[in-house]
């Protein structure tokens, strides 16, 4: 253990760590330099069994060069650290010009925006939005609506009628048996819409699909009048394409109401059929338990798709129900 021996021992390690070019061969130099089994570790270790007068000298020597070697390791390894830092930085750097790859959010189909809107707007006048189901008894959807066994909309012609035949349950065909459902289940007043998908076997053509959306207007109240109906459909359709919009009833039929009407509305210089309307039959009020000498009520159904083409001046139904996102994109996202 002489001096010469420790100086040797100070310079390796020196060389060693600044030979270490990242911090993992830093790690395993630091081991082999100042480690257990590092010369200057053992010769530390010896101190005890040497004489008192050398034990000085030599402790001093040897406290020295743990301070040396020790003072080498902090060079080597701030300088590594830096390194290191310095290069994760550069590799993490975010161009901030590279061009982006654009996603869209989704968003929903204009059928839905505009059943949102039409909620909105009746909800505000004090209307509940009502729902019922799509597979539907044949006696709400129907009979219960005044349309006897021999109706034309009876037969396989119109329905899709769900097997076995003899459930009596149909592809609701329009959202009138809501109507009934709420005037079983509720005391009058009655003010409710049902938007909702309705199914019929017609072909799917530029103004028809087999797949369509109505919505349902009901009122049920004391003193309802056709005026109240005018009234009601002129603001909905003034909402719905504008203040300058014009509209007409046009009489009709249906075994629901009566009288009933249709509602067309005046769009590309030609009137189109909106939907149907009328004050609710009275044989209706009585099937569902209303006492027909205190109340009067007026209902209407409209087709949402036809809304949308008078709207927005779309011509082909098959834009609206092939999903294509080129149509979908034009009307915004609307969440
Ligand atoms: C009815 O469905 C009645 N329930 C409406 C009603 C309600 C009358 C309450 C009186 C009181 P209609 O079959 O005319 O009526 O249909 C109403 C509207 O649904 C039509 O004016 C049209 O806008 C739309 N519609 C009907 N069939 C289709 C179809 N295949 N494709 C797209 N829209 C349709
Ligand atoms: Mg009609």
């Amino acid at each position: 253990m002489n001096p010469a021996d420790i100086a040797s021992w100070i310079s390796d390690a020196q060389k060693a760590f600044s030979a270490a070019n990242d911090l993992e061969t830093l790690k395993v130099a630091r081991l082999a330099h100042t480690g257990d089994k590092a010369p200057i570790s053992l010769a530390s270790r010896a101190l005890g069994s040497l004489a008192p007068d050398e034990k000085a000298s030599v402790g001093k020597l040897i406290g020295d060069a743990k301070a040396e070697i020790a003072k080498a390791l902090a060079v080597a390894t701030e300088k590594l650290e830096a390194e290191r830092d310095a290069k994760v930085l550069l590799e993490e750097v975010v161009d901030i010009t590279l061009p982006v790859s654009r996603r869209h959010r989704g968003g929903l189909h204009p059928i839905t925006i505009i059943k949102n809107e039409i909620s909105d707007f009746f909800i505000e006048q004090g209307y509940a939005v009502e729902e019922g189901p799509e597979l539907e008894s044949g006696w709400l959807n129907f009979d219960a609506l005044n349309i006897p066994a021999d109706h034309p909309a009876r037969t396989m012609q119109d329905t899709f009628f769900i097997e076995p035949i003899e459930s009596g349950v149909v592809l609701r065909t329009q959202t009138s048996p809501v109507q009934i459902r709420s005037m079983l289940t509720q005391e009058p007043p009655i003010y409710m819409i049902c938007p909702g998908r309705t199914f019929r076997a017609d072909e799917l053509d530029a103004t028809h699909s087999p797949v369509f959306h109505q919505v349902e207007g009901l009122v049920i109240d004391k003193g309802i009048t056709m005026a109240h109906l005018k009234g009601t459909l002129d603001n909905f359709a003034r909402h719905m394409f504008g203040p300058d919009v014009v509209t007409r009833l046009r009489p009709s039929f249906f075994p629901f109401t009566e009288p009933s009407a249709e509602v067309d509305i005046f769009f590309n210089g030609r009137w189109i059929e909106w939907g149907g309307c009328g004050m609710v039959n009275p044989r209706v009020l009585t099937t569902c338990g209303i006492d027909t000498d205190i109340y009067t009520g007026f209902a209407f159904g409209m087709g949402l798709e036809r809304t949308l083409m008078v709207r927005h001046g779309i011509t082909d139904m098959h834009d609206i129900v092939e999903g294509d996102l080129r149509f979908t994109r034009q009307f915004g996202v609307g969440l």
